[in-house]
């Protein structure tokens, strides 16, 4: 089986902003989408991705933020990931996404979360993350909610983003 590399979607589109299906029945093709997803992130590069990201409605993210050279890559899948535990502290990290290429903004989310989800061979998973860790997974969490990070920033930067967006779509759209 060889994972293929989708296309991302650009900020501002519609299936950006929906709410994502929760997954009941993991069938291979959800099973194949997250192998592509990974490839996708991979290639990009960036350290998660979302499949709304993907133009696919499912509750799924991939994430992989060990970003030290030679420590060995931990790719993770995640069906139907939720917070369910988050601390009182707060981080602020400079946030970006493979679907606003080229911007990056300060957001502040609880320092520690623990998340718990379906792994790729359908069993139940939990763990806390701190850090990067911590961060990416509320990052591509959210995106299952239609959220991105520019959703964070003050209405005159988000639209300053957006502006950008829009014409660098138009740009790519002429090719
Ligand atoms: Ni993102």
């Amino acid at each position: 089986m060889i994972a293929m590399k989708r296309n991302i979607l650009l900020h501002p589109d519609p299936r950006l902003k929906k709410t994502a299906t929760a997954v009941n029945d993991l069938t291979d093709d959800l099973r194949l989408l997250a192998d592509d997803m990974l490839r996708t992130m991979y290639e990009a590069p960036g350290v998660g991705l979302a499949a709304p990201q993907v133009g696919v409605l499912d509750r799924l993210i991939v994430l992989d933020c060990v970003k030290e050279e030679g420590e060995k890559p931990r790719p993770l899948i995640m069906f139907n990931p939720r917070v369910i535990a988050a601390s009182d502290d707060l981080n602020t990290y400079e946030e970006g996404c493979l679907s606003i290429p080229d911007q990056y903004a300060d957001v502040t989310r609880p320092k520690i979360v623990d998340v718990e989800w379906i792994d790729r061979d359908g069993k139940t998973r939990s763990e806390t993350f701190d850090g990067l860790w911590a961060t990416c997974v509320q990052h591509e969490i959210d995106h299952l909610d239609g959220k991105l990070f520019i959703d964070y920033l003050k209405p005159l930067k988000r639209q300053m983003i957006t502006r950008k967006m829009v014409k660098l779509k138009r740009e790519l759209a002429r090719g």
